[in-house]
């Protein structure tokens, strides 16, 4: 199958289920309204690129995609709630996402506040294993100790922080940082994850790990390149605070041609689904990239 197809496929999967998580509140008692204002937050709109990556990982590895959807539930509900956050009056103030009023400007930042805190314990329920799968102990253990890590002060919480503190005389080592922790964190996360559930070896984790790292940082490096060099920004971070548009592409080509040559160094193996899924992540690198051109 191919990659438009396959990703599109994943895309679908996560957003039924990602329906069925807050079909599933209701059942429990929770607020009517918190539910609502949940569900508006992590509706569909959004590119599901976590959840997709965990998946695709974890066939990649040749494992089985069911076994990969706690995680990929619990990474796409830890990432909309940074977004919620992300949005309010007190960070980065924004009425729009993906088109639609932000949580807050739809709802008030009191329940945009809520909503977030509670998306966060709620992914944490799903890496825990709500949904039945095969998993061993240890291998829920080490994804939520990865989870954990990757939500905290030593991941996008403390990348957070630098972005939202940190206002001008930008250095190379600050923007590193904040676009590790920031958003290579939780991409980093979404693909160890996966590749745990898929029964990836110490050595294949650490090689995805190093790939999705640089994937996670090209993704900013892009999106900083996207959102322009706006000087009524100029206290804001960004790529572009301390490099030329095209000294930026020529970073993002080389952290892209390093996440091929990693995904290359990964041991062969005889499954049509994992070359198949080892292509994608090829792919998905590719049309990141072409995203800037
Ligand atoms: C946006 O992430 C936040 C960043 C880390 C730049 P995405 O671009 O993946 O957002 P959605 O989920 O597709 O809206
Ligand atoms: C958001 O980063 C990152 C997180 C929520 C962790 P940005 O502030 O750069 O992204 P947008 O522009 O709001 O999507
Ligand atoms: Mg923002």
């Amino acid at each position: 199958m191919d990659f438009v197809k396959k990703t599109s496929q994943f895309r679908e999967l996560v957003d039924t289920q990602i329906a069925s998580v807050f079909e599933q509140q209701a059942e429990r008692g929770v607020p009517e309204k918190l539910v609502e204002v949940m569900a508006y937050a992590a509706g569909t709109g959004g590119k599901r690129y976590r959840p997709v990556l965990c998946l695709t990982a974890c066939q990649a590895v040749g494992g089985k995609v069911e076994n990969a959807l706690n995680a990929a539930i619990a990474i796409e509900l830890l990432h909309t709630y940074t977004l919620i956050h992300d949005d309010l009056p007190c960070m980065d103030n924004d009425l729009l996402r993906r088109g639609l009023p932000t949580v807050h400007a739809k709802y008030g930042e009191d329940v945009a506040v809520l909503a977030g805190d509670g998306m966060q314990a709620l992914a944490f329920e799903y890496v825990a294993g709500t949904l039945r799968d095969e998993l061993t102990a240890e291998q829920r253990l080490a994804q939520i100790k990865e989870f954990a890590r990757a939500a905290g002060p030593a991941g996008v919480v403390g990348g957070q922080w630098e972005d939202v503190t940190v206002k001008g005389g930008f250095s190379i080592e600050l923007v590193d940082y904040v676009h590790h922790h920031k958003t290579a964190d939780l991409i980093i996360c979404a693909t160890v994850m996966g590749a745990i559930a898929g029964g990836a070896s110490t050595e294949v984790v650490e090689t995805l790990r190093g790939f999705a790292f640089r994937l996670g940082v090209a993704f900013q490096v892009i999106d900083d390149i996207l959102d322009g060099d706006d000087p009524a920004k100029a206290n804001e971070l960004s790529i572009l605070r301390i490099m030329s548009v095209e000294e930026a592409r020529v970073l993002a080509c080389k952290l892209s041609d390093e996440a091929i040559e990693l995904l290359d160094m990964l041991p062969p193996i005889s499954n049509a689904k994992a070359e198949e899924s080892r292509a994608n992540l090829r792919m998905l690198v590719e049309e990141q990239l072409k995203r800037t051109i």
